[in-house]
């Protein structure tokens, strides 16, 4: 008998663990939370009072001010906010022992206890929270058919990898300030903590630097665009000049950094160098190694003009540009691209020849000079950073040639690059193209889908998509700091097509970037995702429909 029990409890054990019906999971929160206990009973928050601990931090306060807000807009009956601990009410309370991004949440039928360190911590709670509630919290207007109530649950949590990045490309085409504050109010949605905001490219400069203000007057505007992809030969373009005035002032790059700060975001700005310059170019012809004239560029690829490294004039002019970047972002990390630079015009330059010689770059086995070259523009630009107290992230070209001492690597041609790096020691942020790019089409059906780059990327392969390899060891592990998906905007052209793009594969993303591999289920997930997109529907985004309609 006392056998039989044990078998029958073993059985129960293993359904448990492995076949959990999503239903059960009882809580459709996306990412999903490391540790979730579900209780009996529940609380209702409608006209709840607020209590927050006097040691919070203002932003916290406001995040705790502007959730009370909400809530009271959309249940009708006000919510006061007072400073104080109560044993009823929702309570929000500073608790040093726990991690920067950890919290607790406990929800008993009198009162709800919200536990963390800081900022961070605070607002995934309540992130959580309002996932937990009708979907009507996210929108802005009075519903009171809603059953206003949470079930009771102790959940603890905290993210898996400390950089949960998202990027967008404003270069190829413009998003407004605007439009880029609905960008990070869903990457808040689903607990992203970095913004990495693609500035310059060459069909557009839009970062304000007023030193050269050639590059917003002019840099900005490309005469034309390229019309659908890039053909071998006998390129369509549309006659329409794009660019004029598209661009941030450095009031409206602080706007956006404030209103990222308070909801945990860091921007991360790029300003993509040696290569992928024309914009400046045009602008600067004397820092290009054949002195132009030059264009901002109408098309898309990859252009054969580059900063000539050469020249001591582009260090100045790189210097100068990223002094004023370093003033306008706090953040400990300026991402200086170096991706896709083509050494055609360096093998042919006088300047840059002479500067290779007078370092005394030789090719080696993998790489010419003119890749060490590169190396050394990146060493130069890391060196000057430092004086500003910034670190660099670069694309994964730059571990060809030799990589810079405090680099950390975007690893976007595959995986390859973000292992290397972290086997050399390097901190690395994965943004593999298979998995990440979300540019890619979302379904094998490409004519029902709007103009994309290529490829094929399904919410289930986002989802799909593990950091750590077979082998690697926790030294190795402990560099991966991150993921991260990229957005590049040639064929997105409005927000409606931007958001399609986004969502829901910043859903699947954000598990990626936030779950413990065993926490990640897809089953759940997809279970899940009707619900995320009600959210979506609520905050008026557009997404796609894909796993919907299967
Ligand atoms: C890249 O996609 N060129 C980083
Ligand atoms: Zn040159």
């Amino acid at each position: 008998m006392k056998k039989f029990l044990s078998a029958l409890f073993a059985l129960a054990l293993a359904a448990s663990c492995t076949s959990l019906d999503p239903k059960e999971y009882g809580i459709d929160v996306v990412p999903y939370p490391n540790e979730v206990s579900l209780k009996a009973g529940s609380y209702k928050v409608a006209g709840a009072v607020f209590h927050y601990d006097g040691n919070m931090d203002a932003l916290s306060v406001q995040a705790v001010t502007d959730f009370a807000d909400r809530l009271s807009r959309v249940t009708g009956k006000q919510s006061l906010v007072s400073e104080g601990h109560s044993r009823t009410g929702i309570n929000f309370v500073v608790d040093p022992a726990l991690a920067p991004e950890e919290y607790s949440l406990v929800v008993n039928r009198k009162a709800v206890i919200i536990k963390a360190s800081a900022l961070n911590g605070f607002i995934y709670a309540i992130q959580t929270v309002k996932q937990m509630l009708p979907e009507e919290i996210f929108s802005d207007s009075l519903d009171q058919d809603e059953d206003w109530k949470l079930k009771c649950v102790v959940i603890k949590d905290a993210p898996r990898f400390a950089y949960r990045g998202m990027h967008l490309d404003v270069s190829r085409h413009f998003w407004s300030v605007d439009e880029v504050k609905r960008y990070l109010d869903v990457m808040q949605v689903h607990k992203l903590n970095r913004f990495h905001w693609h500035l310059t490219d060459d069909q557009g400069w839009r970062i304000e630097i007023k030193k050269y203000p050639r590059l917003t007057e002019k840099g900005a505007v490309r005469k034309e665009t390229l019309v659908g992809h890039l053909q071998p030969k006998d390129n369509v373009f549309d006659g329409t000049p794009y660019g004029e005035g598209l661009f941030y002032t450095q009031d409206q790059i602080r706007e956006v950094v404030a209103y990222a700060a308070a909801r945990g975001i860091t921007v991360i700005p790029e300003i993509d160098l040696p290569g992928h310059m024309v914009a400046a170019l045009a602008c600067y012809p004397e820092l290009g190694c054949t002195s132009g004239p030059y264009e901002v560029w109408p098309m898309w690829g990859v252009a054969d003009d580059v900063l000539c490294p050469g020249n001591e004039k582009t260090f100045e002019f790189i210097e100068n540009v990223l002094s004023e970047v370093a003033d306008l972002f706090p953040s400990e990390y300026i991402h200086i691209g170096g991706d896709e630079c083509p050494k055609v015009r360096w093998e042919k330059c006088p300047k840059c020849q002479a500067r290779i010689k007078a370092l005394g770059l030789e090719a080696d086995e993998r790489h010419s000079a003119e890749y060490f070259l590169q190396s050394y523009v990146t060493e130069r630009v890391e060196a000057f950073l430092a004086t500003r107290g910034k670190r660099i992230i670069g694309w994964d070209e730059i571990l060809e040639g030799k990589l810079a001492q405090d680099a950390t690597v975007m690893s976007w041609r595959g995986i390859s690059g973000g292992l290397e790096a972290a086997r050399l020691g390097h901190d690395a942020i994965m943004t593999p193209n298979s998995y990440l790019y979300f540019d890619y089409y979302q379904s094998e059906n490409q004519d029902a889908e709007p103009l994309a780059i290529g490829g094929y990327l399904p919410v289930s392969k986002v989802y799909s998509y593990e950091p750590f390899e077979e082998g690697m060891t926790e030294e190795e592990k402990s560099h991966i700091i991150g993921v991260q998906a990229n957005l590049w905007t040639e064929y997105i052209t409005t927000e409606s097509q931007l958001e399609y793009m986004l969502l829901p594969r910043l859903a699947a993303l954000s598990e990626v970037q936030w779950c413990q591999p065993q926490n990640k289920n897809w089953e759940r997930f997809e279970d899940c995702v009707d619900d995320v997109c009600d959210i979506y529907d609520q905050m008026g985004y557009n997404y796609a429909r894909h796993l919907l309609e299967d």
